[in-house]
């Protein structure tokens, strides 16, 4: 059985000690596919990095709301070079971008601006995008609905999801992506994983981060993208091979590899 990891982040200081080795193993443990994805413009480079170290590693590049300047120019300037690592071969998606108003509520306008900015982005380079949303879903909707809504495609990333997002999200032809939440006891997105046709399904670890049960709070790594698939099979009727394998077709779609 292989896996696609659709969002994972080697590029964190969480592996600096033993980066190599966990990308070695998760390799072997049969995820022949992850896109390292970037949140601001060091992690954004180092990600590609990874990715020109190994084949089976892709890159995205972006700025995070939590990671945007404190104004329109600071902001212009990181996307300026996002541009420009945006042409490396590896780099298969603009993000992860959006909004985050859990940990950031005081600058609203100025995350509306970056993200609007690298859809943007995007559109021009004919890449999708890999939108973070929290605390944000009727911002999020708003602009993915807008005048600069994504052109080619792109994924809902772990997001809290409501049942209006998803559908504004699949109408607008973007992926969803569940991470390791879906396995936690009180998760609100059991219910709503029958709402997503099986081709916009996507699963993720965003490791380090999430770790799914029944190793939440444990530094997470690819490996564990296992339990995910296993309980997403379990809420659709499916077999976990099912869900490995059209989650790899529909993850090489969305990032064109
Ligand atoms: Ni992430």
């Amino acid at each position: 059985m292989e896996f696609f990891d659709t969002h994972s982040h080697y590029n964190d200081e969480a592996y600096i000690e033993d980066r190599e080795e966990i990308i070695n193993e998760i390799y072997n443990a049969g995820i022949t596919k992850t896109v390292v994805v970037g949140y601001n413009e060091d992690k954004s480079e180092k990600a590609i990095e990874l990715a020109e170290e190994h084949q089976f590693i892709y890159a995205s590049v972006g700025i995070h709301p939590s990671d945007i300047g404190a104004n329109k120019e600071e902001i212009l300037s990181q996307i300026k070079k996002i541009r420009q690592m945006a042409s490396n071969k590896k780099v298969v998606a603009i993000g992860e971008i959006g909004l985050d108003y859990h940990w950031e509520k005081e600058n609203k306008e100025l995350q509306k601006f970056a993200f609007i900015q690298q859809i943007c982005l995007a559109n021009e380079l004919k890449l999708p995008i890999i939108i973070h949303s929290r605390d944000a879903i009727m911002d999020t909707i708003e602009i993915i609905r807008g005048e600069d809504s994504p052109k080619f495609s792109g994924i809902l990333h772990c997001c809290v999801l409501n049942k209006e997002l998803i559908e504004t999200g699949l109408k607008a032809g973007l992926y969803i992506s569940f991470a390791g939440p879906i396995t936690f006891k009180n998760t609100k997105n059991k219910e709503l994983i029958n709402i997503i046709p099986d081709d916009r399904l996507l699963i993720e670890t965003d490791c380090p981060y999430l770790s799914p049960e029944p190793n939440r709070g444990k530094r997470n790594d690819s490996r564990n993208i296992r339990f995910t698939a296993e309980k997403i099979a379990e809420l659709k009727g499916m077999t976990v091979d099912e869900i490995a394998m059209i989650t790899y077709k529909n993850a090489e779609k969305v990032y064109n590899i």
